[in-house]
């Protein structure tokens, strides 16, 4: 049996192939340690923001691709045993060993957070998070066009962040890539994933409507404030 055989077979599943072939048990198990979540709403609960064919592309297959590489990645390794935001952190102080690492890890955690952070309809925001918004912005319409802005002018790929800082600040900001604000100490409260697989076939290159309608429209403000009351 050729390795390329044997590593199907193996990767199909089967209980006996793996027991009788323990070089691709590893595998198999790792495989099942990076998960993508399944989500609390159909493909089509936040249309017409965001359309069902992205849904079903965007977390069926680029976020489903980000926990597999990840399984790929990690076991076997230093970082093996780490929690998800600690291997983010570690990948981003040596990113010359753990770039690749650091891109995938980082989507794993972006779009873990990103599908709870939006909700059908959204939700109204909290009192406490209206005022904390209120003292660290100015007003709610401060804040919301600067998380607009900043999002929608991330150059190339990335996400648009509204986080903590370690002074306890609100603060928007946006990222390149995978990474999020745990790479600079913050912690992530509302992530707008800005890539062209979030948007691009309900908006083409209108990014900064796609933003607009999700920040108006599918934020779930109840995640995000219980969010910041444990950061
Ligand atoms: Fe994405």
């Amino acid at each position: 049996m050729s390795l390329t055989r044997r590593g199907f077979l193996a990767s199909a599943g089967s209980g006996l192939l793996v027991a009788a072939a323990p070089a691709f048990a590893k595998k198999a198990n790792a495989a099942e340690i990076y998960t993508l979540p399944s989500l609390d709403y159909s493909h089509s609960a936040l249309e017409p923001v965001i359309g069902a064919e992205t849904m079903e592309l965007h977390h069926g297959k680029h976020a489903a691709g980000y926990a597999r590489n990840l399984n790929k990645l990690i076991p076997g390794t230093s970082l093996e045993g780490q929690s998800l935001e600690d291997i983010i952190k570690t990948a981003a102080a040596d990113r010359g060993t753990y770039q690749t690492v650091l891109n995938n890890a980082g989507q794993h955690w972006n779009h873990t957070e990103f599908w709870k952070m939006l909700v059908p309809g959204g939700t109204g925001v909290p009192g406490s998070l209206q005022k904390k918004i209120e003292s660290d912005f100015g007003s709610f319409e401060e804040f919301r066009e600067q998380l607009v802005n900043v999002s929608s002018k991330q150059f190339g790929s990335g996400w648009g962040w509204l986080a903590i800082d370690n002074s306890g600040k609100l603060v928007v900001l946006s990222t390149p890539n995978g990474e999020n604000p745990l790479v600079h100490d913050m912690v992530p409260l509302l992530g707008i994933d800005v890539w062209e697989h979030a948007y691009y076939v309900d908006y083409r290159n209108r990014r900064k409507e796609y933003v607009a309608a999700v920040v108006d429209s599918i934020v779930n403000w109840e995640y995000v404030n219980a969010r910041l009351a444990n950061a």
